[in-house]
């Protein structure tokens, strides 16, 4: 497994194994301890994916050190404020049978945002969580962080694929030295992005598959990605992406992939916002 450093030191991987939609405790126990076994050694789960307690006992079924696995959390926008994140956390960690959390993240930018970014930075000041950070941040939602807040966020994780890149939001990132972090790097299979044409003729031409193609592209970027897989041999295939090198044309032709260049952010459409403050945990 190859890391990464955040803006304070802390050393991350740069695959991780995502777990959102994972909502059957007993798959997603499997599918945790299945990853781990592969070599995977980042779990990103949240409040809102109600898997916290499979992923904790995945991880101590492991066998693992508790130091030995990154576990990344998140409070959801019902959970934001300085009592409610204070309380988020506590649920959490209680959750995941872990008494720290490698990384929590502010999941979605609305709500009190402030209040919960004030107790995350005590967490960490506490020694209760290594890193913190945000999630679904646009150009100008991290900026206001980046510039006014005692702690500069250490990851914006966002949807990113060579279909949704934001270049924006990833200049932004690089400015504040936050990481960027890529959520849903196969866009969940849609869009056709698997059969993608000029996806396969690079994964051919390296003798890869499209899935490890748009990892590694990622990887290549600095970009930090956390694919999702129920299946042990595409957990396999999927870790498998550090052994190759993909040139500058493979880079300038995914990056002609991308179908929103100028986006400064997700989130700003009113209908979807209303659907995510209706979504309750
Ligand atoms: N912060 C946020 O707001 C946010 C939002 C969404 C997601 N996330 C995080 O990002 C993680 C990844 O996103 P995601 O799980 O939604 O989508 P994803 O990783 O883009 O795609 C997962 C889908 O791709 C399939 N797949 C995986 N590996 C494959 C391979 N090698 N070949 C072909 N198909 C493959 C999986 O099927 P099988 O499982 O059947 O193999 C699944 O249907 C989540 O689990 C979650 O931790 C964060």
């Amino acid at each position: 497994m190859e890391y990464k450093t955040l803006n304070n030191g802390v050393q991350i991987p740069k695959l991780g194994f995502g777990v959102w939609q994972l909502f059957d405790q007993n798959d997603c126990q499997k599918a945790v301890e299945e990853a781990i076994e592969t070599g995977y050694r980042l779990i990103d789960t949240a409040a809102l994916y109600q898997n916290e307690e499979a992923v904790g006992r995945a991880i101590k079924s492991s066998g693992l050190n508790r130091e030995d696995v990154f576990v990344t959390s998140k409070a959801w926008i019902s959970q934001l404020g300085y009592e409610a994140t204070r309380k988020a956390f506590e649920d959490s960690l209680q959750k995941l049978g872990t008494d720290y959390l490698d990384l929590y993240l502010i999941h979605q930018p609305f709500g009190d945002l402030y209040g919960a970014w004030r107790a995350m930075e005590e967490l960490y000041k506490e020694g209760r969580v290594r890193a913190i950070g945000v999630s679904n941040f646009s150009t100008g939602r991290l900026a206001d962080f980046a510039l006014q807040q005692e702690i500069i966020p250490a990851i914006n994780q966002i949807e990113l694929h060579p279909y949704k890149q934001h270049p924006l939001i990833q200049a932004a990132n690089d400015l504040f030295g936050t990481a960027t972090q890529a959520w849903i790097p196969f866009n969940q299979g849609k869009d056709d992005i698997f059969k993608d044409a000029a996806l396969n003729s690079i994964a051919e031409k390296h003798d890869k598959t499209v899935a490890q193609v748009i990892l590694r592209w990622q990887v290549q970027n600095d970009i930090l990605t956390i694919p999702k897989s129920v299946h042990k041999e595409r957990m396999q295939e999927n870790s498998d992406i550090f052994n190759f090198q993909l040139d500058q044309k493979d880079l300038d032709q995914i990056k002609s992939l991308d179908r929103f260049p100028d986006n400064y952010g997700p989130n700003e459409d009113p209908q979807r916002i209303k659907h995510l403050l209706d979504y309750k945990i």
